[in-house]
């Protein structure tokens, strides 16, 4: 018997913090590519509350609690920055960052749900960024997310609608002229010859109705999707399959986010599956 054998790899450890974190659904992901990428790593929920940010980020940068980095979820999403040494160009604009890691003795931070949001796209429904007009419901952290990606894929009229209105108008000026700000009853309007529609608003989360919309009145091919995959079929998904257009839920957004963070920590760039969506979908439904 080998005792305490030098050469065995020493496991990678990850985690996601965040306080409440019981509701993530990230150890899934990130616990299904491990085990089927056959990799000695762990990714392990950590309830982190504000007043104890400091200390985790201190004990992470002086690898006295074995991580390699993680995910950062609500509340930490923005105050994170103050923590880490460097915050990359999408982070800042984004104004959050869901993914840290150490690199060189230095804290790094990122954010992978604008990446999320088009790989998840480019898979469901590929050519959708030929789209010349499209509108964002929302104006709260999420669609700050998506609003940066629609405008990195060149998308050059983006209508941004808000049930407040200053909100929108303060959002769309951090991002220049392509994106005009707009309230609810700009919405029927703002549908007239777009392309992609995306709800980023927590608008039917609870369960209540969207907005009365005539989707048909985009273009031809259009396509609806919506950030919030709980339920995974949503009041605006509902409505749109049900005046035959194109969706694509949200779901897939929260795998691809996951992604470059694997990728990032472990080594290995992972693929997203039906396999994966189905756990996470299994979940969903035992917890709904
Ligand atoms: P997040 O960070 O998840 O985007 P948020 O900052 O609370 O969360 O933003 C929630 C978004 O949903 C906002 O755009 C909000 O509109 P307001 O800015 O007017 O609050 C939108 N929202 C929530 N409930 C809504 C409702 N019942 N009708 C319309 N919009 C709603």
């Amino acid at each position: 018997m080998v005792e305490n054998d030098q050469t065995a790899t020493p496991e990678i450890k990850a985690f996601v913090i965040g306080d409440p974190i019981s509701h993530s659904r990230s150890p899934l992901i990130h616990g299904h590519w491990l085990k089927k990428l056959e990799i000695a790593g762990s990714y392990e929920t950590v309830t982190v509350n504000t007043g104890d940010l400091a200390s985790f980020v201190g004990a992470l940068k002086s690898g006295q609690n074995g991580f390699v980095g993680g995910n950062v979820t609500i509340p930490h999403k923005e105050t994170v920055f103050a923590q880490v040494d460097h915050v990359d160009d999408i982070a800042r604009t984004i104004g959050a960052a869901n993914t840290i890691w150490l690199e060189g003795g230095q804290l790094m931070a990122t954010n992978t749900d604008a990446y999320g949001f088009v790989a998840n796209l480019d898979a469901s429904s590929p050519g959708w960024d030929a789209c010349e007009k499209a509108v964002v419901m929302g104006a709260g952290g999420a669609s700050r997310a998506i609003l940066y990606a629609l405008k990195e894929r060149g998308i050059t009229d983006i209508r941004l609608i808000n049930r407040t209105l200053s909100r929108a108008e303060s959002l769309a000026a951090c991002f220049g002229p392509s994106i005009t700000p707009g309230g609810m009853q700009d919405l029927p309007a703002a549908l007239k010859g777009a392309g992609l529609f995306v709800n980023t608003s927590s608008l039917g989360m609870d369960g209540a109705a969207a907005p009365d919309l005539d989707f048909s009145a985009m273009t031809k091919g259009a396509l609806v999707t919506d950030i919030v995959y709980a339920p995974l079929k949503t009041p605006f998904l509902a409505k749109a399959e049900a005046q035959g257009i194109k969706i694509v839920d949200g779901l897939g957004m929260l795998l691809h986010q996951a992604v470059p963070g694997f990728a990032i920590w472990f080594g290995t760039r992972p693929e997203v599956t039906d396999e994966l969506r189905q756990i996470i979908i299994n979940d969903l439904e035992l917890h709904a």
